[in-house]
């Protein structure tokens, strides 16, 4: 058989694209969210600048920590409502034997401080960046905000015991202000 170099290329260009999707088809994981009683996946998130990573296992590791996560830094329900929430109740939370009080959403490390200066968290909250979304993406507990520019972060609420999920507050459409509150956190004794 005679082959012209068009349809050489074809040919090859064919088995590319289907090598390439089954392997893509083959790396897809199956995910499902984390719940109570999962230990958090290991994740470095970033505070104040990128050159300041914290790893979130070892963070939580041997203490109580409460998390919440918000869809965006300075959008309004997380700046009127969820994340001053936090700064009231943190003495409160802190006074049950919660050892840090963490905010993380997918925003950049300089967009978290720039927000926790405006709402005074210092001392009271660790403002953490999850840039890619990384994280909240191996919590499977993101959503697709096209207004905020794609992936973000479900606004949830979370105690973690010991790098371990104790309590988790997902709001029921993704970015609602109720069960992932304040002071709906129950911290057990
Ligand atoms: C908010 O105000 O919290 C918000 C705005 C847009 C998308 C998601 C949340």
């Amino acid at each position: 058989m005679f082959l012209t170099r068009p349809s050489i290329i074809r040919g090859i260009t064919a088995f590319t694209n289907q090598v390439s999707a089954r392997a893509l088809h083959s790396t897809q994981i199956a995910m499902a969210p984390i719940k109570v009683g999962d230990k958090l996946p290991v994740a470095d998130l970033f505070e104040d600048s990128p050159a300041n990573k914290v790893n979130i296992c070892e963070l939580t590791a041997g203490k109580k920590v409460v998390l919440f996560a918000v869809p965006g830094a300075f959008t309004p329900g997380c700046s009127k409502t969820h994340l001053p929430g936090y700064v009231q109740n943190a003495d409160k939370l802190k006074s049950e034997g919660v050892g840090e009080i963490v905010c993380v959403s997918v925003n950049d490390p300089y967009v978290m401080a720039a927000w926790g200066a405006q709402h005074n968290t210092k001392g009271k909250i660790r403002m953490l960046a999850d840039p890619n979304g990384a994280f909240i993406k191996a919590l499977d507990l993101g959503t697709n905000l096209p207004p905020l520019g794609g992936f973000r972060s479900k606004r949830f609420s979370m105690v973690i015991n010991d790098s371990k999920v104790e309590e988790l507050n997902v709001e029921p459409d993704g970015t609602g202000l109720s069960c992932s509150l304040a002071d709906k956190i129950k911290i057990k004794k």
